[in-house]
C-alpha cells in the first residue's frame, strides 16, 4: 500500500495504450490510490469511461460542461483535492497542446489549473516520437517542470518497432511511488552488487550461495528512487531489473570482480549485497563430468575468491563503502568484526532465521554511531531506510 492516502488524477488520452490505463487504474487502487479519471474526447473512443468507472470506483469525466458539477468548474474541483495528476497515455497531440499552454478541453483545463506535480507517460509511433516537433515539446515540457516517463522501445500497435512505446503499468506505478520519495542521493552514483555468485565445475554443475537478489535489488529501486544514478552488478537471479536502473549481469565472482573495479571510479556509494561464493574450482572441466559406476567420487580443488568489498574498500579514493553480514549467530559481534576487517563505515546486519528469499526482512545498521535496529519491514522499506542512512553518512563524510 505505498499510495495510501494519495489522491491521483488520472488523464487518459486518445491512443491505442488507453487499454493499459485501465491496468494501471486497477494496480493504483491495489496500492492504496484514491484514483480520479479524467478522459479526452478521443480517449473514449478507444476505451469507454464504463471501465474506468469500474475500475476507479468513481465516475470519469471527459466533458469540461458536464452537468454533474455544480459551479461548472469541473477543471478546478477535479485536481484541487491531488496530490498528483498522471497522464497515461500522453499522444503526441496532447503533449504538443500542453507544451503551448492550450486549454481546448477538460484535460488540459485541468493541467492548465493544476497546483500539483504532473507526469506524463507518452505514448505514440516511433516517427511521431522522433518528429522534431515532438521533440521541442518534450523539451519545452521538461523545462516547465514536467516529469516524462518513458516511453519505452519495442514492438508498437502500428507494427513498427523503435521508441515511442508507453511503459508498462506496473512500471508506470513504480515511476509514480519513486516519485513521492525525497530526493536524499540526487545526484549522486550508487554501485551495487546483488544476487549469487556461481562457479562452475563443468558445463551442468556449480558451487553457488543462497540468494535471491531481493534485497540487492530494492536497494537499487530505494536508490535510484532517492535520486541516484544507479548500477546494479547482478549474478544469476529470476527478477526483473528495478526501473531506471542499469544492470549488468553476470555469473562468477571474478565476473563481479571485474565488472565493478571497471565501474567503480567516480562512484560515491558501494553497496556490496552480494552472496559472493568464498571458493570456486581451481579449474573448469570443459566437459561434464561422468559418474562412473563404482569408482570413489571426485574430489574438487577449491581455491578462494577476492572479496570484492574489501579490494572496493581499499582503493585510494574509495566510495563511501556499505556491506552485509548475514549471520546465524552473535551478529553484532561478527558485524562488527567485518566492519573493522574491511575497514567499511556501515554494515548491514541480517540474523539468518528463516532461510533466505522471503519478502520480508529485518535489519541492524552497524556504524561509528553504534547498532540501529530497523524492525521488520517489507524489504523495499528497509531499503529505503538505508538509504536514509547512506545520505547521513555521505553529509558527514
Ligand atoms: O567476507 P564476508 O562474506 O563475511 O562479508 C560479506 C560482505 O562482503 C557482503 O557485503 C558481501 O557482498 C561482500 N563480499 C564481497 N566479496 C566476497 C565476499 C563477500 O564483496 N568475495
Amino acid at each position: 500500500m505505498e499510495l495510501a492516502g494519495k489522491n491521483i488524477v488520472l488523464g487518459v488520452t486518445g491512443g491505442i495504450a488507453a487499454y493499459k490505463a485501465a491496468e494501471l487504474v486497477r494496480l493504483l487502487v491495489k496500492d492504496g490510490a484514491t484514483v480520479q479519471v479524467a478522459m479526452t474526447e478521443a480517449a473514449t473512443r478507444f476505451v469507454t469511461p464504463v471501465t474506468f468507472q469500474a475500475l476507479s470506483g468513481k465516475p470519469v469525466f471527459s466533458d469540461q460542461w458536464d452537468p454533474r458539477v455544480a459551479n461548472n468548474m469541473a477543471h478546478i474541483d477535479l485536481s484541487r483535492q491531488a496530490d498528483a495528476l498522471l497522464v497515461a497515455p500522453a499522444s503526441a497531440d496532447f503533449l504538443a497542446r500542453l507544451a503551448n499552454g492550450l486549454a481546448d478541453d477538460l484535460l488540459t483545463t485541468m493541467v492548465l489549473a493544476r497546483d500539483c506535480p504532473l507526469l506524463v507517460a507518452p505514448a505514440m509511433n516511433r516517427q511521431m516520437w522522433e518528429n522534431p516537433a515532438t521533440r521541442r515539446n518534450l523539451a519545452t515540457l521538461r523545462g516547465d517542470g514536467v516529469f516524462v516517463v518513458g516511453p519505452a522501445c519495442g514492438d508498437q500497435a502500428c507494427g513498427e518497432t523503435g521508441p515511442g512505446r508507453m511503459l508498462e503499468a506496473e512500471e508506470i506505478l513504480a515511476e509514480l511511488i519513486a516519485h513521492f520519495q525525497p530526493k536524499l542521493l540526487a545526484g549522486k552514483r550508487v554501485l551495487i552488487t546483488a544476487g549469487p555468485t556461481f562457479e562452475a565445475i563443468d558445463p551442468v554443475r556449480g558451487v553457488t550461495n543462497l540468494s535471491s537478489g531481493k534485497m540487492g535489488y530494492a536497494i537499487a529501486r530505494a536508490a535510484r528512487e532517492a535520486g541516484a544514478e544507479v548500477v546494479l552488478v547482478s549474478g544469476p537471479v529470476c527478477l526483473p531489473c528495478p526501473s531506471g536502473v542499469t544492470r549488468i549481469a553476470v555469473t562468477s565472482a571474478l565476473q563481479m570482480r571485474a565488472a565493478v573495479l571497471q565501474r567503480v571510479a567516480g562512484n560515491d556509494v558501494f553497496v556490496a549485497v552480494a552472496a559472493v561464493a568464498d571458493y570456486r574450482p581451481a579449474e573448469f572441466i570443459a566437459r561434464k563430468i561422468k559418474k562412473a559406476a563404482g569408482s570413489s567420487a571426485p574430489s574438487i580443488e577449491l581455491v578462494e575468491n577476492p572479496d570484492i568489498l574489501g579490494e572496493v574498500a581499499a582503493l585510494p579514493a574509495p566510495p563511501l563503502c556499505v556491506g552485509f553480514a548475514a549471520e546465524s549467530e552473535k551478529l553484532a559481534e561478527y558485524a562488527e568484526r567485518k566492519r573493522r576487517s574491511k575497514n567499511i563505515p556501515l554494515i548491514v546486519g541480517n540474523l539468518i532465521q528463516d532461510g533466505f528469499g522471503g519478502e520480508q526482512n529485518t535489519l541492524i545498521l552497524f556504524d561509528d554511531d553504534g547498532q540501529q535496529p530497523l524492525p521488520p519491514a517489507s524489504k523495499i522499506d528497509l531499503a529505503r531506510q538505508l538509504v536514509g542512512r547512506i545520505a547521513v553518512l555521505l553529509e558527514k563524510r
